[in-house]
């Protein structure tokens, strides 16, 4: 028997008792008469004692021999320790084995295996099975498998059918990237890995299914940050006779039952409604951050024609008001300034007005306007004197873009960004379509078979880029969670769709044809949404990166440092295949 008890379980209850134990060496301490070893497992550490004076000779050898991450099996009596340990769950006790053997001997870990590690990333990426050792990378996975035992429990009970769909599919043109896979018994022809079970769970509806969910991998070739993974999961879902209310309502249900259940906090519903309109005005995103208010002001009419060359040439003025800020130094506007110039974000430059305790005003534009102009700032933007203004101009969306980023920038240096503090809302009506100037065509902001307003059908073919889209998104903290819409259940409507996306009824076909043709059959109107599984992971757990939170990762670039891959293929396999490199072309 490798153990009675884990590492972590032992209390002074279990004194006297004889008690075997298996695990890590954390740490090894040899006093001079008295050697301890740290004992580490999934549960926890449990100190053994051996008295130099007392101990067999074998098991000092053994002592002797280990070092860390050495794995032991030490069976001995439960002792109470003579100076107990209070930051240690196991600190009133200590084991004095009387038998002890090495499992397994281990080379010294490249990096030390504590809460804080001296491990770069990449290293602790190459060795990631010593990284998992880590408490924090561990209680992150810990934390994962609460969420998904969860959100399996809650979509249970409300009736949810978690159901399999394929991982070897057909390449689509559209969305991100497709991962492809080449097929041996077809030559020439390629799967490609789904990049979410969109049409898939459609048909599961078709099928009767009428609630499924899926925890399942999706597979994006897009450039990664630290939100994006190229494989990553979803809380994937599809619900049949519902319209977006039903869906919302079912859906912040899980997220407060998760909130709940997992973290012990509360959260309150209904969730907060933007439209994606009101949201680009207000924050410059569409997946704003609540948990501080600082909205942004459009200030174009009152801050043209007064002869400053930079706003009178641009499409639009606008800025945001810092609380209690107008004692910023020149040093601190100065670096403001150097933010918001970073390529990353791109403003030109950077205009700040200070509304100072007494009522007057100290501008980076004194030169062109006068202080009732900038009084009348102000006041657009509900300024109180000791408040700071910070304004951009430019191209309306470029500069809503940065004044966003700026925005974050203050709610950080402020700390109005509360880690502890969860701000949930939808973000609803979408645009359905997006203009690309480069293809000089329509791309759907959501998927090709997301539903138009009712109200908007009427715009279709007139004016396009005015549809609003039957799609939402729900938002926390700044990160977008999940997405969905209500769907297309009619061909005629969902062929419509394909026109305007510039497909020939031929490509619609031979992409989507068995689409089309199922909804031939019979089709029960239907929506769904698929929540990001990495992304709650990492609210819930305070990180912006969703990188800690699943076991084996990509790194930047997209690769596995630990096994190596991507990697070339062999001769023999290229052959089987049928392919031909042209890696330089
Ligand atoms: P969407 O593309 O919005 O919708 O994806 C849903 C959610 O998945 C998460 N997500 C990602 N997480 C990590 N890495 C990525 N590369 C990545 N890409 C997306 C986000 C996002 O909100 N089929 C539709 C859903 C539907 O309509 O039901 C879909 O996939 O949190």
């Amino acid at each position: 028997m490798y153990r009675t008890h884990n590492c972590g379980e032992l209390r002074l209850k279990h004194q006297g008792q004889k008690v075997t134990l298996s695990g890590w060496v954390q740490r090894k301490r040899d006093k001079g008469g008295m050697i301890w070893i740290d004992l580490r497992d999934r549960y926890g550490v449990t100190q053994l004692a051996f008295d130099e004076s007392k101990t067999d000779k074998n098991i000092l050898d053994t002592v002797e021999k280990c070092g860390r991450e050495y794995v032991l099996k030490a069976t001995g009596n439960v002792i109470e320790r003579y100076s107990k340990n209070d930051n240690m769950p196991t600190g009133d006790i200590e084991i004095f084995p009387d038998a002890l053997e090495i499992l397994s001997a281990s080379k010294t870990p490249p990096f030390t295996i504590e809460n804080e590690s001296d491990g770069s990333d990449e290293l602790r990426m190459k060795y990631r099975y010593l990284d998992i050792r880590r408490n924090p990378v561990k209680n992150a996975l810990v934390l994962r498998h609460n969420i998904a035992r969860e959100t399996r429990k809650y979509l249970d009970k409300n009736g949810f059918l978690e159901i399999e769909t394929p991982n070897l599919i057909k390449s689509t043109p559209e969305g991100a990237r497709d991962f492809v896979v080449p097929s041996r018994m077809h030559p020439g022809t390629f799967y490609a890995l789904p990049q979410s079970p969109q049409t898939f769970k459609q048909l599961l509806m078709l099928g009767g299914i009428d609630k499924y969910f899926q925890l399942v991998k999706c597979y994006r070739d897009e450039d990664l940050r630290a939100d994006r993974q190229p494989e990553f999961s979803q809380i994937d879902c599809e619900m049949s006779f519902v319209d977006k209310d039903d869906i919302m309502k079912q859906f912040e249900g899980l997220v407060q039952h998760l909130f709940k259940t997992v973290k012990n906090v509360d959260i309150e519903l209904p969730f907060k409604r933007l439209t994606w309109h009101e949201s680009m005005e207000k924050y410059g995103i569409d997946k704003p951050d609540l948990r501080f208010d600082m909205t942004i002001s459009e200030l174009t009419h009152l801050a043209q024609n007064k002869g400053f060359k930079v706003f009178d040439s641009v499409e639009y003025v606008g800025g945001i008001c810092a609380e209690k800020c107008a004692s910023y130094s020149r040093k601190q506007l100065d670096e403001l300034t150097k933010f918001v110039q970073q390529p990353q974000v791109g403003a030109k430059g950077l205009v700040y007005v200070k509304y100072n305790e007494d009522g007057s005003f100290k501008s980076s534009v004194d030169k062109f306007f006068t202080p009732e102009d900038l009084k009348s700032w102000a006041d657009a933007m509900h300024a109180t004197p000791g408040d700071l203004l910070l304004i951009l101009a430019g191209n309306k969306q470029e500069t809503l873009d940065q004044l966003s980023v700026l925005r974050l920038e203050m709610g950080n240096r402020l700390n109005l960004r509360d880690p502890g503090k969860f701000e949930p809302l939808w973000v609803v009506d979408f645009p359905l379509l997006e203009w690309d100037d480069e293809t000089n065509r329509y791309y759907a902001m959501h998927h090709p078979f997301t539903s138009a307003k009712a109200e908007d059908t009427k715009f279709m073919d007139i004016d396009p880029g005015k549809v609003r889209a039957n799609a939402y998104d729900m938002v926390i903290n700044g990160v977008e969670l999940g997405g969905g819409s209500i769907r297309i259940h009619n061909t005629d409507e969902q062929q419509h769709m394909f026109k305007l996306l510039g497909f020939t009824e031929e490509e619609a076909r031979a992409q989507f044809g068995f689409l089309l043709d199922a909804f031939q059959y019979g089709v029960p109107p239907h929506g769904g949404i698929a929540f990001g599984f990495d992304r709650i992971c990492a609210l819930f757990g305070g990180s912006d990166s969703i990188r800690d939170y699943i076991a084996f990762p990509k790194n930047n670039a997209g690769r596995d440092i630990m096994i190596d891959a991507p990697a070339t293929i062999s001769e023999k396999q290229l052959k089987e295949l049928k392919l031909k490199l042209d890696v330089n072309r």
